[in-house]
């Protein structure tokens, strides 16, 4: 953590900026919410509020406040609705054995949501006024984080032009709202292998363009690949590389790694078209501390594909907030069809799910204080 006096528990004269909560007059009953609970799905259910301050040009960030979840009243002009200005982040708050809420790595959210801003030409959010964003959120809704196992509260922090304007220019008014989700397993499978249809001249972004930011846009163009990949019997679309269409980059809303014979890891390296990734980090982490070699370079879908027909790749597996860490089963594309392995998960995509979800749950030590604690 660099900037923050932000802290658990929470103190007056912490520094850290206050969001003033506004509670709902009518929140979900108990009844309600545990049946929201119980099954949760991923990004269905909303929780009773949400956090929102407002940024204009004169004035800066002001009216920091959590208030009742509502639709969001906006201007037909809002600059968002035509020119897409508008990033987000996703993160999870999870409910520890003890009762006590935490999540994971947030500086790393909060750093990623700052470079995102600048490349979108929005205003920077501190780390301090991110943190505090959340914490209060999840404290107003702290009966909504589940404690089933697999499930979590999931965080969407967003920031968007707000203002009524349709000069293309960047935005002098702009929101910035967190809402949060009550969510399972974003595959509703949950641990098991996922069909992965590799892109052939369909591409998430180029150099130079918006790839490392996590901003709207991108998803949107993700969407009718994703379309065709579903028409194929695949869950989720991989992108090749732009420049060459060659090399693997990223799947519509996770990074991809593959492990080969030797046990090392290998995943595309980040070039400033690839989404820099917690969890992609965390498991490179992971994956050093277990003696592992790591390899963060360009990867050839010619030598995966290869890999994969000789036995020289292992297994392929993808990760994200959302998704956490997913075997990949298959992969597919115009010219071929691979099983990856004998299809179950493999024991290193295995290995590296059983202990980071255990570090986020709370059932395996943190010794790289990497959780924060929320409430
Ligand atoms: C996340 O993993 O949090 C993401 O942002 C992916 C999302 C688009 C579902």
């Amino acid at each position: 953590m660099t900037t923050t006096a932000f802290s658990y528990p929470p103190t007056a004269d912490d520094g850290a900026p206050h969001y003033r909560l506004q509670r709902h007059p009518d929140p979900c009953s108990a009844a309600e919410r545990d049946r929201a609970l119980a099954a949760p799905g991923f990004g269905q259910a909303f929780t009773d509020h949400m956090a929102r301050t407002t940024w204009t040009a004169r004035e800066g960030w002001t009216d920091r406040r959590v208030q009742p979840y509502a639709p969001l009243s906006l201007d037909p002009a809002a600059a968002v609705l035509h020119y897409g200005q508008e990033i987000f982040e996703g993160l999870k708050a999870y409910r520890h054995p003890d009762g006590s809420v935490w999540t994971f790595r947030p500086e790393l959210n909060a750093a990623r949501f700052a470079a995102s801003a600048r490349r979108l030409a929005l205003p920077e959010l501190t780390e301090a006024d991110f943190l505090a964003s959340i914490a209060a959120l999840v404290r107003a809704d702290v009966d909504w984080v589940p404690s089933t196992p697999g499930s979590s509260l999931y965080l969407r922090p967003f920031m968007f032009a707000s203002e009524a304007f349709l000069g293309v220019r960047s935005a002098q008014v702009v929101d910035y709202l967190v809402i949060a989700s009550p969510s399972g397993p974003y595959f509703s499978a949950g641990f098991a292998p996922v069909d992965i249809w590799v892109a052939d001249g369909q591409h998430r972004a180029g150099a130079g363009g918006t790839g490392a930011a996590k901003c709207g846009g991108n998803y949107a163009a993700s969407l009718l690949p994703q379309q065709q990949a579903a028409e194929q019997g695949c869950d989720q679309v991989c992108f090749p590389d732009a420049g060459t269409n060659t090399l693997l980059e990223e799947i519509g809303s996770m990074n991809v790694l593959v492990v080969t014979r030797d046990g090392a890891v290998h995943t595309p390296e980040l070039t400033g078209t690839i989404l820099s990734g917690v969890t992609r980090r965390s498991v490179l982490d992971l994956c050093r501390d277990q003696g592992r070699d790591v390899h963060e370079r360009p990867l050839p879908l010619a030598e995966v594909i290869g890999g994969l027909r000789t036995g020289e790749v292992t297994e392929v597996f993808a990760c994200g907030t959302a998704a956490v860490i997913t075997p990949i089963g298959r992969l597919a594309g115009t010219s071929f069809d691979l099983t990856v392995g004998d299809r179950a998960p493999g024991p290193v995509t295995t290995a590296l799910y059983d202990e980071l979800t255990g570090i986020q749950r709370g059932s395996a030590p943190d010794d790289r204080g990497w959780m924060f604690r929320l409430a």
